[in-house]
């Protein structure tokens, strides 16, 4: 059983992926033999020959994955040179490989199973999904149905509402139409949303390129922002009350659903508020809520897994609305953050299932 981990990407969730599969790679069960591979942020794909054992990583770091990605340890591909240089301290001996640049060599690799652990554009969004769909090899996670529609939070909204979930008021704006007619537009997002609102791209995660904007010229900069990283962007309702997330496992079928946590934020869960030490925000878990409560939320939670299709694992975020007094749907991730801080395993550890636990599940499932 031979999985190969791929990390990095071309993304701009690029770092927390780094971040992610350092802890797929601590935890993996040793009855896997592994084949890392790390993406550059141009898409070129690295990987080291043979392959390895969770134990051959447990020191391993953020950075010794960016030194395979930045060539260091290994063989560079597109120009077909050894550029063998600085190599893991636990792959000394290991003689670096090289691919090319085309994603579906990876195919070439020997491994039977293919763990995306990337976050955002060309890794969490379906398209390598299509890939393998295609290839017809085992792949953890989502497949391209739920993936497409877990980037989109568009599309996830609709999908919500559609199963009698409440969301927050938006409006899109889609980047060709907002530089034709900038005015107008405006003038519509102030009567439908108004100020404050939440301006943020569809398709990204982390909350990059996301803002608050309190005035029409806020709102224009936040919006030129966001459009430079996505052609939609979504202007919100902010949301008054904290953010309770639920980890999934499972099938959309027999979906695993975990207490919800809770993140308590000052002002809004920045991309710094997420991933810095020095992050304000704290977290809950369980999120304070009562039992009746909490359980309302898992069963909204199974029902957005119904409605989304996903598997595998996801996370799926809801705001508890203090002025509405009511769940609001965020959005799912269908490959959640899986950083030494991040919600999704911090919930499995709570229900007691633990990391090496669920990651044989998902692959697993991958294979059946
Ligand atoms: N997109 C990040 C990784 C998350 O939602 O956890
Ligand atoms: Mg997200």
């Amino acid at each position: 059983n031979t999985v190969a981990v791929l990390f990095g990407g071309r993304s701009s969730e690029h770092e927390i992926s780094l971040r992610s599969a350092v802890f797929i790679f601590k935890n993996i069960p040793d009855k896997y033999n592994i084949i890392p591979v790390g993406i550059n942020r141009n898409g070129i794909y690295y990987s080291l020959e043979g392959t390895f054992k969770a134990k051959d990583f447990l020191d391993i770091t953020v950075q010794d994955l960016s030194e395979i990605i930045e060539g260091r340890s290994l063989i560079k591909i597109p120009d077909r040179k050894n550029i063998k240089s600085v190599i893991l301290p636990h792959l000394a001996e290991e003689i670096a490989k090289d691919f090319d640049s085309f994603p579906y060599r990876i195919l070439n690799l020997e491994a039977s199973c293919f763990f995306p652990v990337l976050h955002g554009q060309n890794g969490e969004d379906g398209r390598l999904q299509g890939l393998f769909e295609l290839a017809e090899v085992a792949y953890v996670g989502c497949d391209i149905r739920a993936s497409v529609v877990g980037i989109d939070k568009d599309i996830a909204k609709r999908l919500a509402r559609d199963a009698g979930i409440s969301i927050a008021k938006y409006e899109v704006v889609v980047g060709e139409v907002y530089f034709k007619n900038q005015e107008e537009t405006l003038i519509n997002l102030e009567r439908a949303i108004g100020y404050p609102c939440f301006v943020k791209p569809n398709s990204l995660g982390s909350a990059v390129g996301t803002g608050r904007a309190k005035n029409r010229l806020e709102l224009q900069k936040l919006l030129i922002e966001a459009l430079s990283f996505d052609q939609k962007v979504l202007v919100e309702e902010p949301m008054s009350g904290t953010e309770v997330e639920c980890a999934f496992l499972g099938t959309s079928a027999f979906p695993k659903i975990t207490l919800a946590g809770e993140i308590v934020t000052k002002d809004f869960y920045s991309y710094e508020e997420k991933y810095s030490n020095a992050s304000e925000a704290t977290s809950n878990i369980p999120a304070k809520i009562d039992s009746e409560r909490m359980q309302e939320l898992k069963t909204l939670a199974e029902k957005i897994a119904k409605a989304t299709g996903i598997s595998g694992l996801c996370r799926i975020d809801f705001w508890n609305c203090k002025t509405l007094n009511r769940f609001v749907f965020n959005e799912i991730n269908t490959l959640p953050g899986l950083t030494s801080i991040s919600m999704f395993p911090k919930l499995w550890e709570y229900e007691g299932i633990l990391g090496n636990i669920w990651i044989e599940d998902i692959i697993e499932q991958a294979y059946a």
